[in-house]
């Protein structure tokens, strides 16, 4: 219906509360290992460009089911001399049986999907099993997923998947990695100034379809009213309640 709404890499470098400096971070703990390094969940692939472009010694496999994405994400990867380098695929029949490293943000449903169309926990020790099954001792993993941050609040529950067991505390995250064969290398979370910069991206699209299309438009009320519902999740729902969780991730 809003085919002008603008595509969300135009305001977000991440389709996580990731700033660049974080993932700068992150690139550079997968970059001590050599081989290939894949990403479930990648979208444009951002991190992962990133993680190539740092390490001459890495290939990259990337895959999303969003074709706009990966295509988005090639671009990026021509433009900074790297595509001979980096496969971006939604075709999941090319995942290599193992990799050197591997990267989870914000996908832990792409890398063990729920089982039903009812909401779920999410499958973070599935997801982490999986990842673990990719990787050889010394391998690496970045693995980024949100968690309550505090007690989760009846607004948060009710803005989110409507339920308190969908996530879990970053200790009790920390514990699922530990026992799906990780040691955990770091752990830290998301900011207050990620969360909101996260946000502001990503409701800009709706922002500038606004000023730039009259209120008479058939799509305007359409338009405001995601504007509002997301505004209205994230300051009287879930803000400082969901958290965002990084973790650096070594194959014991
Ligand atoms: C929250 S976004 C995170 C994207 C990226 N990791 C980032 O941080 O910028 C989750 C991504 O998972 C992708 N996705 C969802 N289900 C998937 C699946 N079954 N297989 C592959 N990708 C999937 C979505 O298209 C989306 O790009």
């Amino acid at each position: 219906v809003l085919r002008d709404l603008s595509p969300p890499w135009r305001d977000l470098e991440f389709m996580s509360p990731l700033s660049s400096e974080r993932a700068d971070r992150l690139a550079a703990y997968l970059c001590e290992v050599n081989g290939v390094v894949i990403e479930i969940g990648c979208g444009w692939a951002e991190l992962l460009l990133r993680v190539v472009a740092a390490a001459p010694n890495l290939t990259a496999i990337g895959i999303d089911t969003d074709v706009a994405s990966i295509g988005h994400g090639r671009q990026l990867a021509a433009d900074r001399g790297i595509a001979d380098r980096v496969t971006l695929t939604s075709d999941a029949a090319v995942l290599p049986a193992t990799a050197a490293a591997a990267i989870s943000v914000g996908a832990t449903h792409a890398w063990a999907p729920p089982a039903s169309d009812e909401a779920e926990p999410l499958h973070y020790a599935e997801a982490l099993a999986r990842i673990r099954s990719l990787l050889p001792v010394g391998g690496r993993a970045v693995y980024g997923e949100g968690i309550w941050t505090q007690a989760p609040t009846p607004a948060a529950i009710t803005a989110l998947g409507g339920r308190e067991d969908e996530m879990v505390s970053r200790d009790e995250l920390v514990a699922i990695a530990t026992n799906a064969g990780f040691i955990v290398d770091g752990v830290d979370e998301a900011t207050e100034r990620e969360w909101d910069d996260f946000e502001a991206g990503y409701v800009a699209g709706y922002r500038r379809w606004l000023a730039t299309h009259s209120t008479d438009h058939t799509s305007a009320a359409a338009v405001r009213e995601r504007l509002d519902r997301q505004r209205d999740a994230y300051l009287n729902g879930y803000k400082g309640v969901l958290g965002f969780a990084y973790l650096e991730l070594r194959a014991e």
